[in-house]
């Protein structure tokens, strides 16, 4: 555990490893000694005893919007942006969160500080509530808002040291006139379809282009190529999820004096980059080594990419800009 960290999680397990959950968001940790708080509807109930109702639009339509946040050394990481963020997907969808995103803040931290979270991730999840069997929001009422915070399970270090393969997947992001990628909802049956042709394919993560043939994303996870020299991703009008771990990064490679290019991205494009790495709350930076069967630069992770991992690892350590 690195020395400036305070032990403040009886329930943290890894401390800055930036192994790789699953690249959506990554799986909690199960089997806990103490009882699981989630928040729920404004108050913290044993994790046993936080349920929703069956009718809730979140379960029968993924009518809602969602964040997934990290947690390290206590202390929950980038929550500003993931809070601006999640009311503007609810904004988009015209769901009207029932508390102000002051009170939102104070109630993921409760629940980060109930649960002795160390390092860890907070999943927030607002549905659109009960209603009847019919799409009608009209008939809904009560937004649920649900806070867990838990410890997650990481991805082999293996994959941080070396890399990890990527297909493209056949299966394209949703097309921004029907909804748009920039809202984090709860309907991710679009990249769980491309997720699966990855799985099938023997990789954790696939490309996702969009309806143009252009680069968009990775089903969980925002794409970066370093090519001589010049840090490029693709823009959000693109179709993907403005992710925060992206901007982020952005952020630290102009700090550093990187020219940081957002810009319409082929799949030639990604074959011929000099480094291809993969940003996410869950994933954080990792490197791609090959892409459908191309192997990217030399193989390894590469300069860049380390040096970018390293500056975000000190960002996550600091607790943010
Ligand atoms: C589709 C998609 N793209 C990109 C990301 C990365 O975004 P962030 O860095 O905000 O976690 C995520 C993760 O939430 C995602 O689900």
């Amino acid at each position: 555990m690195p020395k400036d960290l305070p032990s403040t999680g009886v329930r943290s397990k890894t401390y800055f490893s930036f192994v790789l959950t699953d690249s959506l968001e990554g799986y909690p940790t199960q089997g806990h000694a103490m009882s699981l708080q989630v928040h729920l509807d404004g108050k913290l109930v044993p994790k046993d005893e936080a349920k929703i109702s069956v009718y809730d639009h979140g379960l029968l339509y993924g009518d809602g919007v969602f964040e997934g946040i990290r947690v390290y050394g206590g202390k929950v990481f980038l929550l500003a942006e993931h809070i601006e963020r999640l009311y503007e997907s609810a904004k988009a969808i015209r769901l009207q969160i029932p508390v102000d995103p002051a009170t939102m803040t104070r109630q993921v931290e409760e629940t980060v500080a109930a649960n002795r979270i160390g390092d860890g991730y907070v999943r927030l999840v607002i549905t659109r509530g009960a209603g009847s069997l019919g799409l009608d929001i009209r008939r809904t009422s009560h937004p649920q808002v649900i806070i867990i915070a838990d410890t997650i399970t990481m991805y082999p270090q293996e994959m941080y040291e070396n890399g990890m393969p990527l297909v493209t997947a056949s299966t394209i992001r949703n097309h921004p006139g029907a909804l748009s990628p920039r809202i984090k909802s709860l309907n991710y049956l679009n990249n769980i379809m491309a997720k699966i042709e990855g799985t099938d394919a023997g990789t954790v993560e696939a490309l996702m282009l969009n309806h143009k043939g252009e680069v968009a994303e990775c089903t969980g996870d925002n794409i970066f190529l370093v090519k001589r020299g010049v840090l490029k991703t693709p823009p959000t009008d693109a179709g993907i999820l403005e992710g925060i771990t992206r901007n982020a990064v952005m952020r630290l490679a102009r700090e550093s004096g990187i020219t940081v290019e957002e810009v319409s991205t082929t799949r030639h494009d990604v074959y011929v980059a000099d480094e291809v790495f993969l940003t996410g709350t869950a994933a954080e930076i990792i490197a791609v080594t090959s892409v459908d069967g191309r192997v990217i630069g030399s193989g390894k992770p590469g300069p860049m990419t380390k040096q970018l991992g390293q500056k975000f690892k000190e960002l996550a350590r600091r607790g943010g800009f």
